[in-house]
Formats: C-alpha cells, structure tokens, sequence
C-alpha cells in the first residue's frame, strides 16, 4: 500500500468543489487516512515548492497557494501515486482529458484545483512534511475485502 499527498488547492476550496473532488477518490477505493483545512503558512508552502525555487511561475504559485484555504489529505492504497496522478489528469485544466479531474473541472493555465505526489518517494517525503507523527489514522475499512481481492497474499 502507498500513501500520497493531495492537496485540494484555493480554487477548489473557493469554488466548493471539495465534497465532489474527495468523492472521486472515495469512488475510486482510495482510503483516506489523514485531512487537514488550513491557510498554507509561507514557510511550509516553500518547503513543498523547493524543487521548483527559481522557475519563472514560482513566485506566482506560492501566492496562489497561499491566498486562501486548502484541504490536504493523505489517501492511502494499492498504487496509489500512480492512480491519483491519472485521476488528476494533466497539470492545467486547458489540456487536460475529460474525465480527469483538472480536465472535468477547469480551464485555466494557472490555477489547477489539485496537487498530487508524482512518486512513492516524494509521497513519503510530502507525507512526512504535512502531517506530523500521530497525525495519520490507521483504520480497516468494512469494505475492504470488496475493494480489492485479499484472498491472495496481497490486495489485488
Ligand atoms: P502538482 O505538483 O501541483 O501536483 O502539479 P504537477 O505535478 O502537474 O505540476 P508541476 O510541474 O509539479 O508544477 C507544480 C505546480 O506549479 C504550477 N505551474 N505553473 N505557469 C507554469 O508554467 C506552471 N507550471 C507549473 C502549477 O500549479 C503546478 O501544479
Ligand atoms: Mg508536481
């Protein structure tokens, strides 16, 4: 099992998109063990951001995550890096597939609604950096043996 990073970002808040976007995941089987609504801090938003310091949009992107409330989760299952970026489609809603969330729900070539871990490292090293020790909670969903096959030695 893979735990990753989402984070549902101002425009999704703002534009009340959050119960509809968590739904996909939830539809999808993914298991949410960890949520937070906050207003990013500066410092934490640069600690998230690092890797992209000294590109042209970096400066813009850290105010736009900062503008206002976001909802960060931690969802949790098989494959799950690779799954969500799928679901979240490419990085701006103006060429993104329909039916991916950034292709359903935007257009803009600036604001995305979603950030998602792009592999199970930074999905550790995110995880770690947003929630605290203590902060995640491991539950056994009643569901879980329809979700996946788990007559075997591991979910499928
Ligand atoms: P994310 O990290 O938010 O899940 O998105 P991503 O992997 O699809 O895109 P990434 O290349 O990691 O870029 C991080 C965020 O920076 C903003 N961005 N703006 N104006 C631009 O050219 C530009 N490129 C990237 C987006 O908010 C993107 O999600
Ligand atoms: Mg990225």
């Amino acid at each position: 099992m893979e735990t990753t990073l989402i984070i549902l970002k101002p425009d999704a808040v703002q534009r009340g998109l959050m119960g509809r976007i968590i739904g996909r995941f939830e539809d999808k089987g993914l298991q949410v063990v960890g949520m937070k609504f906050m207003k990013i801090p500066q410092d934490l938003g640069q600690r998230h951001y690092e890797v992209h310091k000294g590109k042209p949009f970096y400066e813009g992107l850290l105010r736009y995550m900062t503008s206002s409330p976001v909802l960060v989760l931690a969802l949790r299952g098989v494959s799950a890096v690779s799954i969500t970026r799928k679901m979240m489609g490419a990085t701006f809603g103006s060429n993104a597939d329909p039916g991916t969330i950034r292709g359903d729900f935007g257009v803009s070539n600036s604001f995305n609604l979603v950030h998602g871990s792009d592999s199970p490292e930074n999905a550790a090293k995110e995880v770690a950096l947003w929630f605290g020790d203590g902060e995640l909670v491991d539950w056994s969903r009643n569901t879980e043996g329809w979700i996946y096959d788990l007559t075997g030695e591991k979910p499928e």
